[in-house]
């Protein structure tokens, strides 16, 4: 099978998902998600997203009839269906479908979606050159930490950033890194590493966890607390981390260098770390 989804129990081929406009995730945003991504055909970190995803649905009381291990099996079900050496699944719970109110509906069921889809990684050569972000305003809301479908405020601060000539946007609040519109954001300064807290204020990343706990291991020292906008373009390094991204160097913040404009130490030997790990799945 090609792309394909599970809406209402059922696989289908993705063209053909079809979900009710009444359903609140299309008029509210009012649903979270997850991406996981596989390597050598096996979910990554998937008892941490779906982790994660059972806390987003709590915050917003959302109670979901599947549990971890029910999305386990239909994760590998659907894997198995679409065949593809790699594939990108997308994981999404919504309020479900009912008349346009924005109270919670009584006794409606969620709408749960899963899609899997070929995974095409990023091209090599922007994790070898690294890439260009420019800054913006955080204008999300007080619960960054939920995975939420409502993603207005970073799918502007995206396009502002590609219309900048940017890869991504690292947004700021009050003049503090929180994180990108797509990825955690992380500052290497005389080599100690620094990066936003968990918390309200940024997604807590699987991807992020894991560099973390890769610095530990290989003796950086990690910050966890809010990096000034001027330290960051002073920085001597600048990394996103994601999903889908992995381990991506940042070379130049709002049309300045970082470094010396090419992929500092710390972050490349992070991604060869996170690089070796992820083979060692094979
Ligand atoms: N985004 N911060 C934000 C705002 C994100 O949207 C993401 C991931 C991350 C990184 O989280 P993780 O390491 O768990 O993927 C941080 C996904 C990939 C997306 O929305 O497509």
């Amino acid at each position: 099978m090609p792309n394909l989804a599970w809406v209402d129990g059922r696989f289908i081929p993705l063209e053909q998902a079809m979900v009710s406009v009444e359903d609140r995730g299309y008029q509210f945003g009012d649903g979270v998600y997850e991406v996981v991504r596989t390597y050598y055909g096996k979910p990554f970190r998937m008892e941490a997203h779906l982790a994660r995803l059972e806390r987003s649905a709590e915050a917003i009381g959302l109670a979901l009839p599947y549990r971890p291990s029910d999305w386990q099996a239909l994760v590998t079900e659907g894997l198995a269906r679409a065949g593809y050496a790699d594939s990108k699944i997308y994981l999404q719970a919504t309020r479900g479908v009912a008349l346009r109110d924005h109270a919670f509906p009584a006794r409606t069921p969620p709408t749960l979606v899963m899609t899997i889809r070929e995974m095409h990684p990023l091209a090599p050569a922007l994790s070898q050159a690294g890439v260009q972000a420019a800054t913006l305003e955080d204008q999300r809301w007080g619960r960054c930490d939920i995975k939420s479908i409502n993603l207005l405020p970073n799918v502007l601060a995206r396009q502002r950033a590609k219309e900048a000539g940017a890869f991504e946007a690292i947004l700021l609040r009050e003049g503090m890194v929180t994180e990108g519109s797509v990825s955690n954001v992380a500052v290497v300064t005389a080599g100690r590493l620094a990066t936003a807290p968990e918390g309200p204020r940024i997604l807590s990343g699987v991807t992020r966890a894991l560099v973390l706990e890769l610095a530990h291991k290989e003796g950086i020292p990690v910050e966890e607390r809010f990096v000034p906008v001027d330290e960051l373009r002073q920085s001597d390094e600048v990394f996103l981390c994601g999903t889908t991204i992995e381990v991506l160097p940042v070379v130049r913040v709002d049309q300045r260098t970082i470094g010396t404009g090419t992929p500092g130490p710390v972050t490349r030997r992070l991604s060869l770390r996170f690089q070796e790990m992820v083979s060692a799945l094979a």
